[in-house]
């Protein structure tokens, strides 16, 4: 890798560094989070603490990967939240698969449980305040 590098032109250098940022701009406007990191959609997580210092943005998505014969992930209230009450969810983002993609396409307050089990009641949901994109950082024009 080095011997590579060392013998690469310039201009392969340069191709490569816009390549890099080419690359890595979609992932820096729009992050896709997987809910609980590597523990996943589980009763065993404390979600208030996994939500801690997280900024979500409008444009991100939330990755649910969890056990499809124990749990679900319906979208609800803040006071349906709160009751944990799954009787009538704002939107059922469950496919059967186990893993499901949640788009955060609106700026506000969403909020999901588990229906299923009542985990919701040891702690098993979570709430996500998505903000709008702060603005680019200004350029110096002058
Ligand atoms: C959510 O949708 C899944 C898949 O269609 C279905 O099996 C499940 O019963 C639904 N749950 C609720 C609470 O509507
Ligand atoms: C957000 O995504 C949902 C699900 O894909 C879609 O039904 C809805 O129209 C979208 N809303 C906006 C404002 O784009
Ligand atoms: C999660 O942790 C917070 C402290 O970070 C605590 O206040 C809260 O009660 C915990 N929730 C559950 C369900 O254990």
């Amino acid at each position: 890798m080095k011997r590579m590098l060392a013998s690469s032109s310039p201009a392969m250098v340069l191709l490569f560094m816009v390549f890099a940022v080419l690359v890595m701009l979609p992932e820096a406007s729009a992050k896709r989070w997987l809910v609980g990191d590597n523990m996943g959609w589980n009763s065993n997580v404390n979600y208030s603490t996994w939500v801690k210092g997280k900024h979500f943005y409008n444009g991100d998505w939330l990755f649910f990967v969890y056990d499809r014969n124990q749990i679900d992930v319906l979208e609800v209230n803040k006071n349906d939240y709160e009751k944990c009450n799954s009787d009538h969810p704002l939107h059922n983002w469950t496919t059967g698969a186990g893993r499901d993609d949640v788009p955060l396409n609106v700026t506000r307050n969403y909020y999901f449980i588990s229906g299923k089990g009542g985990f919701c009641f040891k702690g098993m949901k979570v709430a996500i305040h998505v903000e709008n994109l702060p603005p680019p950082p200004k350029e110096d024009d002058s």
